[in-house]
Order: structure tokens, then sequence, then C-alpha cells
């Protein structure tokens, strides 16, 4: 793809694997629109990045349907077009646990931003990428964890990527069998270690959706710590280079994929298990097995 002549908006674009995408982009000659609730961050991503092109933020929170509808304006009052829609947002539930000891306040604010933020960001901008009648690509960050199988102690966070990858899958669909000139992908960030914002995601937790029971950090949850614990196992701890990452996603887009980033193929021997288990009517092997 020439990325010289394309405008691409990235949500949660300021920081970790999106601030990657956007690194990518402009290195590839796009010109990018980051959209992030995190005002410092957005800030200080827009600056550290202008350098490498044209860039710009405007502020949003995904789980607010008319925050997207003003980026959209703004986008298309200012670009005059969106061409690469990257739906990358994303939080955690507030830490994981016993599934029945989550709070409906963590299904509320992880939903909002992942599975609401997700459909408002692609309803918001598709019908106008589609009026364009140029050709475009949308691209949605979901998991490995919920969007190839769930990780049972983050039992809200999978069920949220598991609803973006189906969700984009039926998107993915439906343009390709009405011949719109547009593209819908997964990505499915991985490689290794992600040493990204998402440890720390509670940061953007709006005041009215906090737990009614807090809890304290449980051992083993901020990144320093998960890492140490899988060195001490002898596991594989290596940590990805995020702006690698995010010409992984670019290099899989221009080569036709649907399912975009490192783990793939890595997948496929689990996927081939759970679908022996679902067609025995047995309890599919989750992402751990
Ligand atoms: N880090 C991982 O291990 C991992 C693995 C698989 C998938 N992902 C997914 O990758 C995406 C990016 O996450 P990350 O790991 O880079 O975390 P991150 O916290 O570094 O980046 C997420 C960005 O989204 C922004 N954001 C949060 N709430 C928002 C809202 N309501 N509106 C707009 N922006 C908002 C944050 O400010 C931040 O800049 C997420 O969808 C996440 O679920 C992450």
């Amino acid at each position: 793809m020439d990325y010289q002549a394309k405008v691409a908006v990235v949500t949660g674009g300021a920081g970790g694997i999106g601030r990657g995408i956007v690194h990518a982009l402009l290195t590839r000659g796009a010109h990018v629109v980051v959209a992030d609730v995190e005002d410092a961050a957005l800030s200080a991503a827009v600056d550290s990045l202008s350098s490498l092109g044209t860039v710009r933020g405007v502020k949003t929170d995904v789980a607010d349907s008319e925050s997207v509808a003003a980026l959209a304006d703004d986008v298309y009052g200012t670009e005059g077009r969106c061409d690469l829609l990257f739906a990358n947002a994303g939080v955690t539930s507030g830490g994981g646990g016993l599934p029945w000891e989550q709070e409906i306040n963590d299904w509320r604010w992880c939903f909002s931003v992942n599975v609401f933020g997700v459909a408002a960001t692609v309803l918001t901008f598709l019908p106008r990428m589609l009026e364009a009648g140029t050709a475009g690509e949308i691209i949605a960050t979901s998991s490995g964890d919920g969007g190839v199988a769930p990780v049972p102690y983050a039992s809200v966070y999978a069920s949220s990527k598991a609803a973006v990858s189906c969700f984009i899958e039926a998107v993915a669909h439906q343009l390709r069998t009405t011949g719109a000139p547009i593209g819908a992908h997964v990505f499915y960030p991985g490689g290794g270690l992600l040493d990204t914002g998402l440890w720390t995601a509670a940061r953007n937790r709006p005041a009215k959706l906090e737990r009614v029971r807090p809890r304290p950090p449980a051992p083993g949850t901020t990144f320093p710590e998960f890492k140490a614990q899988l060195e001490a196992a002898g596991l594989p701890a290596e940590v990805v280079d995020l702006d690698w990452l995010g010409l992984k996603v670019l290099e899989d887009l221009d080569a036709g994929r649907y399912i975009l980033g490192p783990d793939a193929e890595r997948f496929a021997p689990l996927l081939h298990r759970r679908a022996d288990a679902i067609a025995q009517g047995e309890l599919p092997p989750t992402l751990l097995h």
C-alpha cells in the first residue's frame, strides 16, 4: 500500500501498542490523527513523533459515542477523509480473579471501552468511509485472550475481546459480500511480553465506574513483577519492541491478511484442540493450556 496519500486515525494511539502503530504509519508516510482520552500522553506522543511526519492529536473518549462523533467531524472537517481506521483503545477490567468475584462495574468499564468503544468507532467512521467510495481498511485490536481462547482469571477482559473478534469478523464478511472497497481486519498483539500501559489501565477508569469493594493489588500484577515471575520459572520473557510490532501490523495488512500480528501460527495447535473438544461436546482448553 502507498501510505503517502493516506489519512489514518488511531484510537488509543498515545501510548503502548497504538503508539507503535502511529510510529509505523508515520515512517511509511501516512498522515496520522491520534485519538486518546489521556491528555498528557496525547501531547507527549504527538510532540515526540512529529519529527517523523504529519501527526496531530484529538482528545477522544471512545466510551462516549458523542466524543467519537466529534472526532469524526474533526477528521472529516480537517483532513477531509479517513482511509485507515485503527480501533485500538482498550483497557483491562481492573484486575483478574475468580469470575464471580468481578463486579458489574468491572464489566461496565471494560465493555464501555473495549466493546462499545470499538462499536462506536466503526459505526461512526465506516458509513463515512463507505460514502467516500475510496479504498480503506479498518483494523480492530483484539487479544489472543478471548479472541482465541479465554484466560479464565481474566474473564471480563476475555469476554470483551471475544466480542471484538466476533464483531469485526461479521463486519469483514459483510464488507466483502457487499463488494465494498474497504476491508476489516483483526489484530492480535503478541510476539513476546508487551510492556504497555495496559498494566495500569485503571488510571483512566472513570470514578462513576469504580469498584464498590476496592481490592488491593494482587502480587504479580505489575509488569516488572510479572516478568520476574516468568524469568524465575524459566519461561520466555522477552519484551517486544512496540515500534517493530506496529510495522508488523502494516506488513500483514500489505500482505492482505485478515488476521494481523505475529502469533497466528503459534495459535493453530490450540485452535485445533479447541475445535476437537467443541465437536465432542467437551470443555475446550484455555489460552493457558
Ligand atoms: N498489552 C498487552 O499485553 C495486550 C495484549 C493483547 C491486546 N492488547 C490490546 O492492545 C490495545 C492497546 O493496549 P496497550 O497494551 O497498548 O495499553 P496502553 O494502556 O499502553 O494503551 C491503550 C491506550 O488507550 C487509551 N485509552 C484508554 N481508555 C480510552 C478511552 N476510553 N478512549 C480513548 N482512549 C483510551 C489509553 O490512554 C492508552 O493510550 C488494547 O485494545 C489492548 O486490549 C494488549
